[in-house]
């Protein structure tokens, strides 16, 4: 895969993920939503399973390079700029998918620009998956299904409340365990300060929460 400076390289997470939507029987005909498509591995996976995708990004040299990776495995993927799912308001997807920023940070207010833009997600790592899971029941269609990937330092639990307080079925269907990655590593004494996790801990585990909205 090709990708421009700053945009996210595919890890752990997109690795995690990729492997949850490959279960869900992505063809010809799905209508995939990828948000936060970083450099597109979710978004030209399915688009190579013959899924008709739409990638969302607040980074234009993501959405970029996702449109380029696409485009040389010879499939075109719609790109839209926005936050989450402003820019696909009204439309409706058989399956979205997203490695939203979920890593906690001091700061309340996420940054606008830069790297961190990718990962930084406020106090409790919380602020853009909280409005994820409140706004993604309304581009499910019957039968719908959402796939989150996050580290449970954020919260599994409430992933799961928050889908389903928004009439889906929601439940963790992968869990992979890994040492904490550079920007981990150098929060981990203010995660510790602030209780997200025991002293000493320094490998998390990454979940993918499936919520399904039932027909
Ligand atoms: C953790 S990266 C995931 C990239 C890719 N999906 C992957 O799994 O490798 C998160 C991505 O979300 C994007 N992002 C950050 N805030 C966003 C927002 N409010 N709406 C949409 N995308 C956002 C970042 O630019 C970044 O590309």
């Amino acid at each position: 895969m090709l990708r421009a400076p700053g945009v996210y390289a595919a890890q752990g997470d997109t690795f995690l993920l990729l492997a949850a939507l490959r279960r869900e029987g992505v063809g010809p005909g799905t209508r995939v939503l990828d948000i936060g498509t970083g450099s597109g591995a979710l978004a030209v996976t399915a688009a190579r399973l013959g899924a008709a995708v739409t990638a969302v990004d607040v980074s234009r040299r993501a959405l970029g390079t996702a449109w380029v990776n696409a485009a040389l495995r010879g499939r075109l993927i719609g790109v839209r700029r926005g936050s989450l799912l402003d820019p696909v308001r009204g439309r409706r997807f058989d399956l979205v998918v997203s490695n939203p920023p979920y890593v906690p940070c001091p700061a309340e207010h996420l940054p606008d620009h830069g790297v961190a833009r990718a990962w930084d997600a406020g106090p409790q790592g919380r602020v853009l998956l909280d409005q994820l899971c409140h706004d993604v029941p309304g581009v499910l269609d019957p039968g719908g299904v959402v796939l989150l990937v996050h580290s449970a330092v954020c919260g599994v639990a409430a992933t799961c409340a928050a889908l389903e307080r928004g009439g889906l079925r929601a439940g963790v269907v992968s869990r992979s365990r890994q040492p904490f990655g550079p920007v981990m590593r150098s929060r981990a004494t203010w995660f510790e300060r602030e209780g997200l996790i025991d002293r000493g801990e320094r490998v998390e585990e990454l979940v993918v929460v499936r919520g399904e909205r039932v027909r």
